[in-house]
Formats: structure tokens, sequence, C-alpha cells
């Protein structure tokens, strides 16, 4: 069993290597391209060990053929499909390939990006023995080791690369999937504060809804960078400049007041019923907190952040306790 787990951890590790010099190689320049384009410098490139995977074919099979692995052994290790036409051939092609490590830099699974508008956007290893997408982030292997009293949670590779080369190597993201508890407990080892900077749409708002009472439920306290106008932190960066992401990051704000500004556009806030309703979901969101006294200090701050429509602490702590 741990016979088996090694051979896929070195397998895998072959693959990341040979990913790596296809990329070198001449008919790899136009991986290498796309990614220098994305601006993304040489060095990045390689510490990031990025790779390219050719045309459709069964090159990479026959290689790790060659260095004398068995059939059952390269198909557990999800690098292949198999079908009857084909036989076992590479499951990447046409794609810059994104190793990805574990918390101790064993390669473990592999995304691939089209280089271009294709579909599906990125493909994913499967999960395996040893690749566990729910208990793994990538970039951790590096952001562990970063020393900052946070770490930034993102939702893309090209998001975590971007703000390492930019100097933001406190950055991780969980592997294309939602967060989960076995991603909360892996980053409380590392971090009591962690910064959500998930996408800026619909899709990034709703992930960061979901994401802030897991992360609460370890322990950890989290707060929410708003990167608008831009989509995500490698758009941002590209645009802004390192600084001025730096200053978004100082204004993240507190999750708990973020779920109570998200609830306000829900409700028709120019209507006193909608007032009233989007009060009524404070209440309740106030209702969570079982600690008196930060129950209090939200009070406050909700009260201080919409005074304009003349609620006072006092009507805002009867609504809390008629539902109590
Ligand atoms: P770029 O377009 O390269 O900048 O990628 P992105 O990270 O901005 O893409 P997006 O915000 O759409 O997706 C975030 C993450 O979700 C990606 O980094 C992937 O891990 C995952 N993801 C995106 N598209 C797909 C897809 O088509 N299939 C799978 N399996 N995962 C995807
Ligand atoms: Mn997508
Ligand atoms: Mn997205
Ligand atoms: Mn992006
Ligand atoms: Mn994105």
């Amino acid at each position: 069993k741990a016979k088996q787990r090694e051979t896929l951890l070195e397998i895998n590790r072959q693959a990341a290597q040979y990913f790596y010099y296809q990329l070198r190689r001449e008919s790899g320049q136009i991986g290498y391209r796309y990614l220098t384009d994305r601006g993304l410098s040489d060095e990045t490139i390689r510490k990031f060990g990025l790779g390219y995977s050719d045309k459709f074919s069964d090159d990479l099979y026959k290689f790790l053929k060659g260095k004398g692995y068995g059939d059952d052994q390269l198909r557990d290790s999800g690098l292949f499909n198999v079908d009857e036409r084909h036989g076992m051939y590479d499951k990447f092609w046409n794609r810059v390939i994104f190793p990805i490590m574990d918390v101790n830099n064993r390669v473990i699974g592999f995304g691939g990006r089209v280089m271009g508008d294709g579909k599906p956007k990125y493909l994913n290893s499967p999960e395996t023995k040893i690749f566990d997408k729910s208990r793994n982030l990538y970039g951790l292997n590096v952001a562990r080791t970063s020393r900052k009293p946070y770490l930034i949670l993102c939702e893309g590779y090209m998001d975590v690369i971007s703000m390492h080369q930019s100097g933001f190597t406190n950055a991780v993201a969980s592997l294309g999937t939602s967060l989960t508890s076995g991603h909360a407990s892996l980053l409380k080892r590392y971090t009591q504060e962690v910064l959500l900077l998930y996408d800026s749409d619909e899709a990034g708002v709703k992930a960061a809804l979901r994401a802030i009472p897991i992360l609460r439920e370890a322990g950890i306290n989290s707060r929410v960078v708003d990167l608008k106008p831009h989509k995500d932190p490698d758009e941002f960066i590209k645009t802004e400049g390192a600084e001025a992401f730096q200053q978004r990051l100082d204004q993240a704000r507190d999750s708990f007041m973020f779920r109570v500004s998200v609830s306000e556009k829900e409700f028709p806030m120019e209507e006193p019923q909608g007032q009233n309703r989007f009060f009524e979901r404070c209440a309740r969101l106030l209702l969570e907190l079982s600690d008196e006294l930060e129950r209090n200090l939200y009070i406050e701050a909700i009260v201080r952040q919409y005074h304009r429509y003349g609620i006072s602490v006092e009507d805002l702590r009867k609504r809390v306790n008629t539902l109590a």
C-alpha cells in the first residue's frame, strides 16, 4: 500500500519532468510564449515547474513504460485515458501544465490549461490514491514558509502564480473545488487568518459566503478583499500593480460585515419595506454570534454603517431579541 503510493509519486515526478522538458523544446515554444505573454518570468515558470503537453499522442505513456512502470500503475496515476480504439493514451495534450504539489513538495497531480479559448479551459488530474482535492491547496508548499500573518485564498492557478511573482508568496488556491473543512483544517496548521480573494463575479461572492463559516468552524478568522473592477487577483495585479494590490489587502473587510453588505444588495433599500427586511436579515446574522460582547460590537458597527436609514442600536438589539 505504501509502496503503491511511492510508485504513484515517482510516476508524477517523472511526468512533471517530462512536461517541463517539453516546454523547453522547439515544439513547446507556443506554450512558453503563452506563459510569458501572460506576464510570467522565466524564473517564475521554473519555480512552479510549469510544463507543456504537445499534440494528441501516447508519448508520455511510452516514456513512462520505458522507465519500467506497468499498465496498472500507469492507469492509477490518472495521467492517461483508455479506450478500445487507442488503448492507453495521454490525458493532457495541447496544454500548458501546472504540477500540483503537496506541502512536502511532492507532485500529486496536474492541471492543464488550453492556450486560448478552447473547452474545457482547465483539465485536472482525477482524484487518485495520492491526490485528494479536498485536502490539498495549490501553492501551500511555498506559502507555508512565507511568514506573513495571514494566508491569501484565491480561485486559480494563475492567481497564485501571479501573486507569488509579485511578492505575495502567501497565496494559495483550492483546486477548482469549493473550500472544504479538510482545506480549512489544513490552513489552520499554518495560520489564524485568511484573506479571501475570490473572483469578483457572482460565483466568487457566493464562494466567499460559503467559505466564511467553514473557516470560522476551523477557528480561522477571515476577511474579504474587494478586487473590483477587476475580475481576479491575476488581472488586478497586471493592471494596477503590486502596490495598489497591497492597498486592497490592507482594506480587507471583516467577513461578518461583508455578509451584511451582500445582504443589503438583496433588498429594495429605497423602500421602508426593503429596509425592514434587511434589518431582519441583520438580526438573524447577529443571532449566530453567541458571544454577547461580539454581538454588541457588530450591532454598533451595523448601525454606524447604515445610520442613513435612521436605525438605532436599541432598535436593532430589540429586533435580535425578538428572534432569540
Ligand atoms: P485564467 O483564465 O487562466 O486566468 O483562469 P482562472 O483561474 O481565472 O479561471 P476561472 O476563474 O474560470 O477558474 C478558477 C479555477 O477553477 C481555475 O484555476 C481552475 O482550477 C478551475 N477551473 C476553471 N475552469 C475549469 C474547467 O473548465 N474545468 C475544471 N475542471 N476546472 C476549471
Ligand atoms: Mn470557469
Ligand atoms: Mn472564476
Ligand atoms: Mn484569471
Ligand atoms: Mn478567475
